[in-house]
């Protein structure tokens, strides 16, 4: 992403040059491994950007690099070159050259990079390639010691093996083809890179829904190929795991049951554990859709959750293994008559009460909001609820409901939302970040996960400003508390130049770009709205008598869910009482969630001073006004940007602005419809 054209000021590369001439390797290089990768991509990094050939020469100890002069870096003395790290863990320091009077001009004297293992380095080596591509007046002298929050932060792709992607939205899958797996590719390689240049950890391979091809990727026939992937990921520090189908026993194995607890079954999955890791010994694990949007599970055989889990779990312990165990479990067949049955209750309703049960190798993966990943939505009262429970939060990078890469939506800030959230279930502090971390219940794995975004197309994710939402959600599983601007201006910087006017803008419009994108859509938390099926254009009635558990209850004086205790279907009392009481009360309840609590009237005057309709119609109006005024402005940015991006990005927003455009009519026809009640700014509704 580092475009070389815009970094290869000669003045710069004077102050960096003295790191970038020479480099002492100190580790046991192993062709395959982590470390040689780093050494790689520090070599060809600096290539890249400067036409530097730097001179390399291996020794043998600990993973550490010597940047410059390593006479000079002998004398760098105290706790920085012995501080025990943790093997994700790496610390960087940059010397300047004393003798260089010249402060406004410092030179490099050396850096050295420690890394607590091959992958710690690797990460280090990353971090001084964004060092380089983002300090606009060369190097500052900089001690800097990272590690983790996040112990796992895993990629889910959704990818078929007939080549598809489940709510892909940038071409087919770079992994299949025609029902098999496609052979090393400089994409897949490339790939690789791309996530652990953000500090990506582990990735699961094919889509949630396992159908039948993919159920066989657990077969002799495959799993030569599948150990293949795993190598590409293994030398970029990446774990490779596979989505299982619950019921292999009986497609492959040829059962008649997939009871958990049968004698038969147990002793299958044992069998097919031992030959997977025969064949692929550092596999990750498995992630398992159970009883969930028609999938199979152990709730067929009178079981739960718990029995299920602890059956793989079982099967993949002796090797290490680990089974991602996914809560998206609700009643997809729901009646749209019944108001008692409330969707966002399900995953809570369905696990909490099986904490303590779960084996140490299960880690329950739990999607950030309890519907399904809407542009609004509080956070998953499950998350955090089970303090015997292993759990991991699940995002989604690709925007089937935010736009789907066709119109722009940074979505780091609507993360960190999540991130930052106190479920105050172990006192004040509580934050889902902590949680995800392992720091507030005694998990023993945890952390993030999140739908991937890439396919084929050449730019990796359709709208080239999506690749920002891969990109940040890497380095906020890495570092939580980044803040939004960081991560965008960072991007930014990196793909269109240091300080330059295309980065400048690309930044701001991606950080306004998920507050626009909510504003021409489903209002103040009441999701949907959406084409059945399809996700992306406006159809305000499409999901409301449908069998999904997914209604706005809009009738002529009101709109919204009621979930509280009091009068609704009791799922605000899943939180902590300090949420619980902000969340059931209609006065406290944030205005942007209004509608996903409580049903009120279209009078009802938010905390803004607006009332519900107003705030309907100027929202609207706004957002799609919005995109016309990002439109002008990159027009006024055409020479700065290569004309293949310029243009790209130009057809993506004036696309945008149709689809925001449709949302504002639709939206505000039905309501005025509804309602009967007038805009007071007389805008144009079509009566
Ligand atoms: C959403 C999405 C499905 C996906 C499911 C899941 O419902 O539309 O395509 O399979 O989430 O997360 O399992």
């Amino acid at each position: 992403w580092l475009p070389a054209d815009r970094w290869q000021d000669p003045e710069r590369i004077e102050r960096w040059r003295p790191l970038l001439e020479r480099i002492e390797a100190r580790m046991e290089l192993r062709p395959e491994g982590p470390g040689a990768s780093a050494l790689q991509e520090l070599v060809g990094g600096i290539k890249m950007l400067t036409g530097l050939s730097p001179s390399l020469t291996l020794k043998a100890g600990s993973p550490l690099l010597i940047l410059g002069s390593p006479e000079s870096a002998a004398r760098s003395s105290g706790e920085w070159n012995t501080l025990p790290l943790a093997e994700e863990a790496y610390v960087l320091r940059i010397k300047m050259a004393d003798e260089d009077g010249n402060q406004a001009c410092p030179k490099a004297e050396y850096a050295i990079l420690r890394g607590g293992s091959e992958r710690g380095l690797l990460y280090g080596v990353f971090a001084l390639l964004r060092l380089m591509g983002t300090q606009p007046h060369g190097p500052r002298e900089s001690d800097i010691a990272e590690a983790p929050r996040n112990p796992l932060r895993m990629i889910d792709q959704w990818d078929n093996m007939d080549g598809s992607v489940e709510r892909g939205y940038s071409g087919g899958s770079i992994f299949y083809r025609d029902n098999r797996i496609l052979p090393e590719s400089d994409r897949i390689i490339g790939y690789a890179r791309l996530l652990a240049s953000v500090g990506i950890n582990a990735i699961s391979v094919n889509n949630v829904n396992v159908h039948r091809e993919e159920t066989k990727l657990i077969t002799s026939s495959l799993l030569p190929d599948v150990k293949r992937l795993s190598d590409i990921f293994g030398r970029y520090g990446i774990r490779m795991f596979l989505s299982a189908n619950y019921a292999a026993p009986l497609e492959l194995g040829g059962l008649d049951t997939a009871d958990p607890l049968n004698e038969d079954v147990k002793q299958w999955w044992r069998r097919k554990a031992e030959e997977i890791y025969a064949a692929v010994p550092e596999l990750g694990g498995f992630v398992v859709k159970a009883d969930s949007e028609n999938r199979p599970g152990p709730f067929t055989y009178g079981r739960d959750h718990a029995d299920g889990a602890n059956l793989l779990a079982d099967a993949l312990a002796p090797y290490g293994g680990t089974v991602m165990w996914r809560c998206f479990v609700y009643d997809c067949h729901q009646d749209w008559r019944d108001r008692s049955t409330d969707r966002a209750r399900a995953a809570y309703d369905h696990f909490r009460d099986l904490d303590g049960r779960f084996r140490d190798n299960v880690i329950l993966q739990i999607k950030n909001g309890p519907m399904d990943f809407q542009v609004r939505e509080p956070v998953s009262p499950l998350f955090g609820a089970m303090p015997q429970t292993n759990q991991v939060m699940e995002f989604q990078i690709a925007q089937e409901y935010t736009g789907q890469q066709r119109d722009v939506c940074f979505l780091v800030p609507q993360w960190k939302k999540s991130l930052d959230f106190d479920t105050f279930l172990n006192g004040a502090g509580s934050t889902v970040k902590q949680i995800a971390a392992g720091k507030v219940h005694p998990f023993t794995r945890s952390g993030v996960a999140a739908v991937s975004n890439i396919g084929d197309d050449d730019n990796w994710t359709g709208h080239h400003l999506a690749q920002a939402n891969l990109f940040g959600f890497g380095r906020l599983a890495w570092n939580p508390d980044l803040e939004s601007d960081v991560i965008a201006a960072e991007w930014s910087a990196l793909t269109f130049g240091v300080d330059t006017p295309a980065a400048k803008f690309v930044e701001e419009l991606l950080l306004e770009s998920w507050p626009v994108y909510e504003s021409y859509t489903a209002p103040l938390g009441v999701g949907w709205m959406v084409q059945p099926h399809y996700h992306y254009a406006v159809d305000v009635d499409g999901y409301e008598y449908s069998k999904w558990g997914t209604y706005h209850f809009a009738d002529r004086t009101g709109i919204g869910v009621d979930r509280t205790m009091a009068t609704g279907t009791g799922y605000v009392g899943q939180y902590a009482a300090e949420n619980r009481d902000i969340y059931e009360s209609p006065a406290e309840c944030p205005d942007e969630l209004l509608l996903f609590f409580h049903h009120v009237p279209y009078t009802h005057v938010l905390k803004s001073g607006k009332t519900v309709i107003q705030h309907i119609y100027d929202s609207r109006f706004e957002g799609a006004e919005k995109v016309e005024r990002w439109i002008a402005r990159w027009r006024e940015l055409e020479s700065e940007a290569d004309h293949e991006r310029f243009l790209h990005i130009l057809r993506r927003l004036e696309g945008q602005a149709e689809n925001a455009k449709q949302w504002r009519d639709v939206v505000n026809t039905y309501f005025y419809r509804k309602s009967g009640i007038p805009d007071e700014r007389e805008r144009m509704l079509y009566a």
